[in-house]
């Protein structure tokens, strides 16, 4: 029997597994946080990254370790990496933990991103507003998700008090990007240099935090999607990748710009579940266990709906006809991201009208 190291234990390592039982493959993961989704469906380490007794453990127990949090800090993937295949690699992770090293990389390849320009003291933030001009945002450089770390600078005013709250850490100004609409991309390499592509998906966010994804987006011409796998073959190849990664998109004027990448498999993907022929989870797998990878054409048209800070009726929503509910088993809190529902339909009308429905259930928050 295959067993699967994780680090990390949330709800991308619960649906990892959930998706890795069918394979055969048993699980076991590594996160230090109180509250794991993971645990209830396999073993778990407790255990901080930095504890090489810990990480030992687990890697005399496993064949193979990924991970499912992009924050794990690089020297426990290597270390770990001395003893057991880590997928994707370590390179992956140093690259999308620092958003100035992840726009340069992205440069180097020639994906266009939205200007961007590192600050460390507030005469640099104001020379780089300057430079750049308004609006733009003011990002932490590391450990930033859900939009947090993130000040938007809309006149010359916000300058001062945005530097006040973010300063203490490495910052970066970027561009402000008046954007048609943001897109998603997820690819996956299996460890042979295999590769498949799913198709654009268009992503709403709120307060920084995804709440919807479509798949696929809607009127995408082919060349659009062409110029997504291009920027993702770059980076798959370029990094040696093995596994899923997810390329985050802004869409102007008929291109894309980047705007950051996962080394994971992505909530923008979490459609694929019911709505492609083989989902995100099961293709990451696939990948790092050098097994083909399954088929990625989606099965008609899914939206999915992020579950934050509240939980709906679990029949009023299983009542809307190509409905599925996913609990990740996490205490409520606000801002949190408790579950998904994923409607789909095998065409866009019929979509339509239970998305529609589905918004009514869902009701303020989540709709
Ligand atoms: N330069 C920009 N121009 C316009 N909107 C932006 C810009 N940067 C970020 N945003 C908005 O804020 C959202 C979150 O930003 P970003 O993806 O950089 O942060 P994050 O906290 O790492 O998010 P994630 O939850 O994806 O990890 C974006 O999806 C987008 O809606
Ligand atoms: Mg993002």
């Amino acid at each position: 029997m295959i067993h699967i190291g994780v680090l990390g234990g949330g709800q991308l390592g619960r649906m990892l597994a959930l998706a890795g039982y069918p394979l055969g493959l048993q699980f076991i993961f590594f996160e230090p946080a109180e509250e794991a989704p993971a645990e209830h469906l396999a073993d778990r380490i407790v255990g901080d990254f930095d504890d090489h007794q810990k990480l030992q453990e687990l890697t005399d127990q496993v064949d193979v370790v990924t991970y499912e949090f992009e924050n794990v800090p690089v020297s426990a993937a290597r270390f770990v990496a001395e003893r057991r295949p880590v997928y994707p690699p370590a390179a992956a992770l140093e690259v999308s933990q620092d958003r100035l090293i992840e726009k340069t990389f992205f440069e180097r390849l020639e994906i266009p991103t939205p200007p961007f320009v590192a600050v460390d003291s507030l005469d640099h933030l104001k020379r780089a507003v300057q430079q750049i001009g308004l609006p733009a945002v003011l990002k932490t450089r590391r450990m930033g998700y859900d939009g947090k770390g993130q000040e938007i600078l809309r006149s010359a005013a916000d300058v001062d008090a945005a530097w006040q709250r973010l300063t203490g850490t490495p910052l970066l100004l970027e561009g402000f990007v008046a954007f048609q609409r943001e897109l998603s991309i997820l690819a996956v390499r299996s460890r042979n240099g295999e590769k498949a592509f799913y198709c654009l998906v268009e992503n709403e966010h709120r307060q920084g935090i995804l709440r919807l994804s479509r798949a696929p987006a809607a009127d995408v011409p082919a060349a659009l999607q062409a110029q997504a796998q291009r920027y993702a073959t770059a980076i798959l190849e370029q990094l040696d990748y093995v596994g899923v990664l997810a390329i985050e998109l802004f869409e102007v004027g008929g291109r894309l710009l980047a705007n950051e990448m996962a080394p994971r498999v992505h909530n923008s993907g979490h459609w694929s579940i019911e709505g492609a022929e083989t989902s995100q989870f099961e293709n990451h797998l696939r990948a790092i266990l050098d097994l083909p990878l399954g088929p990625t054409a989606t099965i008609g048209h899914s939206t999915m709906f992020n579950l934050i800070g509240t939980l709906p009726d679990a029949a009023a929503v299983l009542a809307v006809p190509g409905a599925h509910l996913h609990l990740y088993g996490k205490t409520t809190r606000p801002a949190r991201k408790l579950g998904h529902v994923t409607v789909r339909a095998d065409d866009i009308e019929t979509l339509n009208r239970r998305v529609a429905e589905m918004r009514r259930v869902l009701g303020a928050g989540n709709e």
